[in-house]
């Protein structure tokens, strides 16, 4: 069975890593403007090098959550059957051993050269941006998608939906387009929809079936019965 999991923050909360919109949410202290922005970063690079250097630094400090573990575990039966598409930019998939995952909205754990393209790791005590390590040129910003970039990956994630039987979000508002029109996507295509949340989401009526709860209750026993 094909099956297209798509993840946001909330499956990371449990690990430590705020989520944007819930209350103490990272869009609580930020303006959003200025720290997930084209513009903002080019009206102040440092802020928005500081705001990620944070986060990036506060990886460190967190650990993949039986959610995480769960996911993995599934890959380990499903093998290339099971793609996971993220919107978060921490790396707790991976470092809960998924080997497959789509960042759409890019990863913390990476730079991008505006100059050549380039997108090489960025570690973890970086203060602020170095030169380019491909072309040397002073041009390296966060690798992530702000608001009115295009997420990565479209056609490997559409292609995903429309041939998948089962799609499945976990911990994810709904507030972010394309990602919240996935369940539609899937569903039009055929795929019985499943939503796992804290609380309903602002597209909890397009799934065919909401359960509601923590990930680290939802996910393992979601994938016990995927498992049989
Ligand atoms: N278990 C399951 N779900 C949870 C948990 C939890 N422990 N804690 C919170 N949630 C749910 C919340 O109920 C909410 O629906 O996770 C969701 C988090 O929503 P957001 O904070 O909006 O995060 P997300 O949906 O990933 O945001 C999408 O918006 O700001 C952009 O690029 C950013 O990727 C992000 C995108």
């Amino acid at each position: 069975m094909r099956v297209v999991v798509l993840t946001g923050a909330g499956i990371s909360a449990e690990s430590g890593v705020a989520t944007f919109r819930d209350s103490g949410g990272l869009w609580e202290g930020h303006d959003v403007e200025d720290v997930a922005t084209p513009e903002g970063f080019a009206r102040d690079p440092d802020l928005v090098h500081r705001f990620y250097d944070a986060r990036r630094r506060g990886l460190a400090l967190v650990a993949p959550n039986p959610a995480h573990a769960a996911l993995a575990a599934l890959e380990e039966t499903l093998g290339e059957d099971l793609l996971v598409v993220t919107q978060n930019v921490d790396d707790l998939h991976e470092r809960a051993g998924l080997r497959r995952v789509v960042h759409m909205h890019g990863e913390l754990r990476r730079a991008r050269c505006q100059a050549c393209g380039a997108r090489p790791a960025w570690d973890t005590d970086l203060q602020g941006a170095p030169p380019c390590p491909v072309c040397g040129r002073a041009e390296l910003r966060p690798d992530v998608v702000w608001f009115g970039e295009v997420p990565y990956a479209l056609e490997v994630i559409d292609r995903a939906l429309t041939g998948c039987e089962l799609f499945v979000a976990v911990g994810t508002s709904g507030a972010v387009y394309p990602a919240a029109g996935y369940v539609a996507l899937a569903a039009h295509s055929g795929a019985r929809t499943v939503e796992l949340n804290l609380e309903p989401s602002a597209v909890s009526r397009y799934f065919d079936e909401v359960r509601t709860g923590p990930a680290v209750q939802l996910v393992p026993q979601w994938v016990a019965e995927v498992l049989g």
